[in-house]
């Protein structure tokens, strides 16, 4: 998709700019290691389309776009770990831990989530103070033990057992549907719109997220691995509580296909101003990688 691609590349550059001034220290190439040639930016494309909705300036965006993808960047070189998913490709690459060794991937990991925050709270970020702190509030609520890492922590007590539908799908808004409930709520939050509609905004987000966690299941049931980038068919080896385990292949398409509608519909109330994140919600639900 072109307009990713716009996102991906305006991110890209704005990371580079950030990672210029920094001082150079050995950690410092593992967090480049970590965010470049980087992945999709799909988390950056949903927050630039509900900033479009909200008309919210788009190089203010592409700051907010940056730091969350130092938050992704951060959640996967954890998520490869050995005392996690243990994987040794990502993107195409071998994992942090495989070049640099688990110690420095956990440090570098660590960097990047805070310079995340270290991104938000610049005083280059030309947005007023009450904003940027309830950015930063936010952000950290949906990485943290309530977020990314709690669901994280799901995740990996889950293997290996039965786990309800409801759980699974509490896990997996956790660990992938907060991040996207930031991306949705954030323009709301700097287009300075009420409680009702940040609600809304809010469990969009979350939605959008599942959507995104299924059909990442569905990649690791049936893609390839050169393909993803990733090591695939490993979910089930893991013994992965996924939807798919659950209700299986057939029942796990129907949901995916009924949810992108439920999403779909919520947002056509915005008209001609939804387009774009419609497209970008079609393409999450029918990505192969
Ligand atoms: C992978 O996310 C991890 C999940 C939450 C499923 P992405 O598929 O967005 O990874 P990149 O950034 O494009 O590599
Ligand atoms: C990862 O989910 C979610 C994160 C928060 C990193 P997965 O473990 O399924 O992601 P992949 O398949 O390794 O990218
Ligand atoms: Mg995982
Ligand atoms: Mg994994
Ligand atoms: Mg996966």
């Amino acid at each position: 998709m072109k307009e990713l691609k716009l996102v991906a590349k305006d991110t890209n550059i704005f990371l580079n700019k950030i990672l210029k001034k920094q001082k150079n220290t050995k950690l410092l190439e593992v967090i480049k290691y970590g965010l470049f040639p980087g992945g999709k930016k799909i988390r950056s494309k949903i927050l630039i389309d509900v900033g479009y909705i909200f008309n919210v300036n788009y190089k203010n965006l592409i700051r907010v776009a940056a730091a969350i993808e130092c938050i992704h960047a951060y959640s996967l070189i954890h998520d490869d770990l050995p005392c996690m998913d243990n994987d040794k490709l990502r993107r195409g690459k071998p994992t942090a831990h495989v070049i640099f060794g688990e110690s420095t991937a956990v440090l570098a990991g660590n960097s990047l989530l805070t310079l995340a925050f270290e991104i938000l709270s610049d005083d280059k970020f030309k947005i007023s103070d009450s904003i940027k702190n309830q950015l930063i509030n936010l952000i950290s609520k949906c990485s943290g033990h309530t977020g990314v890492a709690g669901g994280q922590y799901l995740d990996l007590s889950y293997e290996k057992k039965y786990v309800s539908m409801k759980k699974i799908i509490d896990m997996q808004i956790k660990k992938t549907g907060m991040l996207f409930s930031f991306c949705c709520l954030a323009p709301a939050i700097i287009a300075k719109k009420n409680n009702l509609i940040k609600k809304k905004f809010k469990s969009l987000g979350n939605e959008i997220g599942l959507l995104f966690q299924i059909s990442d299941d569905l990649i690791d049931l049936k893609g390839k691995t050169k393909h993803a980038g990733k090591e695939t068919g490993k979910d089930k080896k893991k013994g992965k509580a996924t939807l798919i385990g659950l209700l299986g292949y057939k029942n796990a398409i129907k949901y995916k296909i009924q949810l992108e509608d439920k999403i779909s519909k919520k947002v056509n109330y915005y008209g001609n101003r939804s387009k774009k994140i419609k497209k970008t919600i079609n393409l999450i639900a029918n990505r192969t990688k």
